[in-house]
C-alpha cells in the first residue's frame, strides 16, 4: 500500500455499510446472489471491455470475488482490490474453491494501491466508487488512468443520480416503494443508509470527473435514473 500524505481521504476507514464485519460480508454474497443477476452483469462486462486472453485486469473493490473470478476465466491475471480484510479473505477462499489460481487479492483501494511498473489492459470498478467524495473521486479516476495502458479500458458501474428528476423526495419514495416484498426491508435500509451517507453524485458531475480524468466515455447506460454504467476509453 501507498503511504500517504497524512491529510489525505482516509479511504480504509469504511462509510455506510459496514464491509468489514463478517456477518456483513456473508450478508452481501447471500443478498447479492439473490437480488442480482452476477452471470449476467459479469457477461456484459467481459463483452464491454472486450476481454482478451492476454489482457491484466485490476478491480477495484472486488468485494466477495464473484466478478474477479469471472474475469480470470477469460483472461492471463486478475489483481483484485478491496479495503476489507473479510472481503478479500472470503474471496480469496471462494477463488481456490473454484481453482481460480489468476486471480491475485490484495488489501488497497484506489487511493492506496501501489501498481509499482504495472499497466492493465482494464481496470474495472462497481458499487465502489460512491465510498469516496467528489473530491476524492477525480484522484482515484486520475490513478485509474495513469494505471492504464494506451487505449486501455475502464468499466464504471455506480449509483449516480439522474439530474434530470425534478424532486428528489418524490423519486426516492417510489424507489423505496417499488422493491419487490421479496428482496426484503434489509434492501430499503441500505438503500436509504447509501443516499444519507455515502456518496453517490449527479450524472453531470460524474461525466465531468471521467472526462476531467483523461477518459473518453465510449458507452453510457443509466438504469432508472440510478444505476449508471460506462465504458470509459484511455486515449
Ligand atoms: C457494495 S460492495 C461492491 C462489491 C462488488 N464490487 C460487487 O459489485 O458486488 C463495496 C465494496 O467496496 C469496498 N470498498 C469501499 N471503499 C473502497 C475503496 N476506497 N477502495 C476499494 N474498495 C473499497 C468495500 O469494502 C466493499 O467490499
Amino acid at each position: 500500500m501507498k503511504e500517504l500524505p497524512e491529510w489525505y481521504y482516509d479511504e480504509l476507514i469504511q462509510i455506510g455499510t459496514d464491509y468489514g464485519s463478517e456477518e456483513e460480508v456473508l450478508n452481501y454474497d447471500r443478498k447479492m446472489a439473490t437480488i442480482r443477476n452476477i452471470a449476467e452483469e459479469a457477461k456484459n462486462m467481459c463483452e464491454l471491455i472486450d476481454i482478451q486472453p492476454d489482457d491484466e485486469i485490476l478491480e477495484i473493490g472486488c468485494g466477495t470475488g464473484e466478478f474477479s473470478i469471472e474475469l480470470s476465466k477469460h483472461c492471463k491475471l486478475v489483481t483484485a482490490l478491496d479495503i476489507s480484510q473479510m472481503m478479500l479473505d472470503f474471496a480469496e477462499k471462494k477463488a481456490k474453491s473454484k481453482q481460480r489460481d489468476n486471480v491475485k487479492f490484495i488489501k488497497a483501494g484506489f487511493l492506496t494501491f501501489d501498481p509499482e511498473e504495472t499497466k492493465y489492459d482494464a481496470v474495472v470498478t462497481q458499487l465502489v466508487l460512491h465510498h469516496l467524495p467528489d473530491f476524492w473521486k477525480l484522484i482515484a479516476l486520475k490513478n485509474i488512468h495513469s494505471m492504464l495502458k494506451r487505449g486501455g479500458k475502464f468499466f464504471l458501474k455506480d449509483v449516480v443520480f439522474s439530474s434530470e428528476i425534478p424532486d428528489f423526495d418524490v423519486y426516492f419514495l417510489q424507489i423505496f416503494q417499488n422493491i419487490p416484498p421479496e428482496s426484503g426491508d434489509e434492501i430499503v435500509s441500505e438503500m436509504k443508509l447509501h443516499i444519507k451517507e455515502e456518496y453517490s453524485t449527479f450524472d453531470w458531475v460524474m461525466k465531468g470527473l471521467i472526462e476531467q480524468a483523461g477518459f473518453r466515455i465510449e458507452e453510457f447506460d443509466h438504469q432508472n435514473g440510478f444505476m449508471a454504467t460506462y465504458l470509459c476509453i484511455k486515449e
